[in-house]
């Protein structure tokens, strides 16, 4: 079969049929020769992305030859610059190599995946876990093979871009319910009795810090014969007796059918995980695209990750600095009269409201030293642009305080306190 034959199966038929009015064909680039925001805010001298850090050491980065205090990553436990993480990804990477150059599928697995996985298992406390190479390419794995014709999977609006992207590429249809709104989620379950059902929620919300009612949604969806997944990208290595996530916070484990997990939050590397049930996971092995048709993650990024869970057994105090940290900072920013939303997490947003309003905020802040995350809609709802901030174990109280001084100072000048 050539390409034009399987071409038009894919097409609709009028696609494909030549335009008899004289109109010049659009260029698929057009939007990119219109798209002007980005050079506006620049012309601004506002513009916060990709800003190039030159140095780091996880609590405070350099930038243009400045050093600013840290309050924008997702380093949750500080381990990224730890000498036990360097030296067992240096160790790695002289065994196998910088990279595997290939899918796990074929040629790039190693002892290290395997050894990664059988951890992650015992972490989260399901019989087996699926090592991907990002968290995101996790999500859109696992929901695209699971999420057939005839299946619906149900996701908060506020889920992260991965979930929902998962869902686009899946066949089945995609419900979504307003975040946080479970009674929301129970009456869309129960419209659609007749077809397989998957709840797929964050267990952190990544822009608003705030944690998800596991238990009542474990509880809808044992009431509607649903499966659950929850993305435990924030929660992993943060939250639980053992840092194993939302389920263990709430002693639900066996209730949650699929956990998710990345390693560019608290395990200080990348790549990303799904644990679960044995079979489903032999299943994802064979049918998830992302992980198949894609190359695995570098074996001195898996040797990272294990001398992170490691640490994370061995330091629990780890975490609970990093929760000291968060409950501080929240309360602390919400004395200070800023509107703080659910925080409950070590992330804490500070919302502000416009885009540019956002954008000046930052680099007030940047300015005087403190680097933090500008975020606008789509990544939260319009009108509700923030600053966000997050917390790393490794912090001082004197970093903190300066933080709030600087807080102090911006908020009053642009009087958002
Ligand atoms: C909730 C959530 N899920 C998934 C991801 C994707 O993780 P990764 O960075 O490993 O692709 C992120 C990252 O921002 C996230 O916040």
């Amino acid at each position: 079969m050539d390409g034009s034959a399987s071409l038009s199966r894919a097409v609709p038929e009028d696609v494909l049929r030549p335009t008899l009015r004289d109109e010049p064909a659009p260029d698929v680039f057009s939007k990119a020769y219109e798209f002007r925001r980005a050079d506006e805010v620049r012309a601004l001298g506002l513009y916060p992305y990709f800003v190039p850090i030159e140095a780091s050491d996880a609590t405070e980065v350099t930038v243009e030859g400045r050093r600013l205090v840290m309050v924008g990553s997702n380093n949750y436990l500080g381990l990224n610059h730890d000498p036990r993480v360097i030296a067992a990804a240096q160790e790695a990477m002289s065994k196998y190599g910088s990279a595997c150059t290939g899918s796990r599928f074929l040629n790039g697995n190693t002892d290290l995946h395997d050894r990664l996985e059988v951890e992650l298992a015992r972490l989260t406390g399901k019989p087996a876990a699926l090592v991907f190479p990002t968290g995101f390419q996790t999500n859109l794995g696992v929901i695209s093979a699971l999420v057939g014709r005839n299946d619906t999977v149900f996701i908060d609006k506020l889920d992260h871009a991965s979930i929902v992207d998962g869902c686009f590429l899946s066949p089945g249809e995609t419900v979504r319910f307003r975040h946080g709104d479970l009674d929301d989620l129970d009456a869309k379950l129960a419209r659609v009795p007749s077809r397989g059902k998957i709840v797929a929620v964050d267990g952190v919300f990544s822009m608003e810090g705030d944690i998800v009612d596991l238990p009542r949604v474990v509880e809808i969806c044992e009431r509607h014969g649903s499966r659950l997944l929850v993305d435990d990208a924030h929660s992993v290595g943060v939250l639980g007796a053992t840092g194993a996530g939302t389920a263990e916070h709430f002693g639900i484990t066996s209730k949650v059918d699929l956990i998710v997990g990345t390693f560019s939050k608290a395990f200080a590397s990348i790549g990303g995980f799904v644990a679960g049930e044995r079979s489903v996971i032999q299943y994802l092995k064979h049918h998830a695209r992302p992980l198949i048709f894609s190359a695995s993650m570098p074996p001195s990024a898996c040797a990272a990750v294990l001398a992170c869970i490691e640490i994370l057994r061995a330091e629990p105090e780890r975490r609970e600095q990093l929760w000291a940290h968060g409950r501080r900072m929240r309360d602390e920013l919400k004395g200070l009269g800023f509107d703080v939303g659910g925080a409950e997490a070590p992330i804490v947003p500070v919302i502000i409201g416009g885009d540019l309003q956002t954008f000046a905020f930052w680099k007030r802040l940047f300015d005087e030293g403190v680097y933090t995350n500008p975020v606008i809609s789509p990544a939260v709802p319009e009108h509700s642009a923030r600053i966000r901030t997050s917390y790393i174990a490794t912090h001082t109280n004197e970093q903190l305080d300066f933080v709030l001084e600087v807080f102090h100072k911006v908020g009053k000048e642009m009087g958002v306190i």
